[in-house]
């Protein structure tokens, strides 16, 4: 089959690296990829969200399959937007509808939706300009820190947690008044949950659903989880508090009453749910949806499944995900992410990357690269990610810590504790 990928980071280049492992495979395109997917398949120069150059695109090489990696293209309706197109609606699309991705789209949506299932996640309040007094009575009943979070999409950046009630209520008053535009025109504030996060991600067609592995990310810039929030400094997977009795309560409490709400509300979902979960005395609780898969989650995730990804996408689009199986792979699997000096703040591009040939016992993944002249170089704050297996998350992580040492380019940092509070 012909299959198109949309996306461009390292969470593209994982998916694509193990599409292409499929014998059903007989061309991948990345639209618009980066210069590793083009090592695993052919880029395409076409933005995820540009549903008519993609829709050309696909009628023109006969694509048989379009997976989706990031949220925007979700957000903006790519499934709608082929099932409503004489051309492409038999063509499956591997991600939710329009309506389905709200649940990563608006924050309140998926508070709501929580409630309306008794999914467990922490008290909540949704408030507007309109309720401002009832938000500032609201963080007077909780106890510090105080977590705000815009409704809509922020790329990453809409969550804020405030030591101080008087911080919070500033905040709160900023968010509403337009800090991040239309996004913050609502503010949810939520209880602070304390624990350690996991996240968890399946695959459904709506009906059934298969659990991937789950994994950790790191997303703090600095060791020891100190300093601003970045997409994402490395990952690992499994994760040792995720046994077989907590997992059980993921899928019991969380999984299946998600999967059967969205089928209640009628909701057309194909595609990944990622569960970011946080573990409460034993107790997994959800932070947020997301619906699409994790980046840097992907770079460990994927190296755990064994079966053929692409046979799985065939059971999401034609509802019987139930006959196919997952096999996962035991070995534990991890990503160190290398970034651009600067990141998450202001960073410098277009630095060469060397020594990406010297790796052999890692893999890597491409996150913010191109190709300039013939020659890699950096493209994006975060820049590779250095994915090794291992008997256990010591040994793997040996290995990606060594090969982060042998890439190479101006300004290169990486946490060296990623695994460290497990
Ligand atoms: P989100 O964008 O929803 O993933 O939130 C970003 C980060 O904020 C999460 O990964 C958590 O570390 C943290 N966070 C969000 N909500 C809560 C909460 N209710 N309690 C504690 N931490 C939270
Ligand atoms: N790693 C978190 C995310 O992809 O949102």
């Amino acid at each position: 089959m012909k299959l198109l990928l949309l996306g461009s980071g390292g969470r593209e280049h994982a998916l694509a690296w193990k599409i292409a492992q499929s014998p059903k495979i007989e061309k991948l395109y990345i639209a618009p990829g980066n210069a590793g997917t083009r090592n695993v398949g052919e880029n395409v120069a076409i933005k995820a969200d540009d549903f008519e150059a993609i829709r050309e695109f696909v009628v023109k090489n006969d694509i048989n399959m379009v997976v989706v990696g990031p949220e925007d293209p979700l957000v903006k309706g790519i499934y709608d937007f082929f099932k409503e197109d004489e051309a492409l609606k038999n063509i499956p699309v591997i991600g939710p509808s329009r309506t389905g991705a709200v649940l990563e789209g608006s924050k309140e949506f998926a508070k709501e939706f929580m409630m309306r299932h008794n999914i467990p996640t922490a008290a909540y309040k949704s408030i507007t300009a309109d309720n401002l007094e009832e938000g500032l009575a609201f963080l007077e009943t909780l106890e510090a820190p105080y977590v705000l979070k815009a409704d809509g999409l922020c790329a990453g950046k809409g969550v804020l947690i405030l030591p101080t009630l008087e911080e919070a209520k500033k905040e709160l008053k900023e968010m509403l008044g337009g800090m991040f535009g239309g996004a913050s025109a609502t503010v949810v504030i939520e209880e602070f949950l304390s624990g350690i996060e996991c996240s968890v991600f399946v695959l459904t067609d709506g009906k059934n659903y298969q659990i991937l592995p789950e994994a950790k990310d790191y997303k703090r810039i600095g060791e020891g989880d100190k300093g601003l929030n970045t997409g994402g400094m490395g990952s690992i997977s499994p994760v040792p508090f995720a046994d077989k009795e907590w997992m059980q309560k993921v899928e019991d409490r969380i999984i299946r009453p998600t999967v059967e709400g969205l089928a209640t509300e009628g909701i057309d979902y194909k595609g990944f749910i990622f569960f970011g979960l946080i573990n409460v005395k034993g107790n997994p609780m959800v932070i947020e949806y997301n619906v699409r898969m994790g980046d840097p989650e992907t770079e460990s995730v994927m190296l755990r499944i064994k079966s053929d990804l692409v046979e799985l996408f065939e059971g999401v689009a034609n509802g019987n995900l139930n006959e196919k199986t997952l096999e996962i792979d035991e070995r534990a699997a991890v990503c160190v992410m290398l970034v651009s000096g600067g990141y998450p703040e202001a960073y410098g591009k277009g630095y060469a990357i060397t020594g990406l040939d010297e790796i052999k016992d890692s893999i890597v993944f491409h996150a913010g690269t191109a190709v300039k002249d013939g020659q890699v170089v950096t493209s994006g704050g975060r820049v590779i990610a250095v994915s090794s297996y291992g008997a256990n998350k010591e040994e793997a992580l040996a290995q990606s810590f060594a090969n982060a040492q042998k890439i190479c380019f101006e300004k290169k940092y990486f946490r060296s504790d990623i695994g460290f509070d497990l």
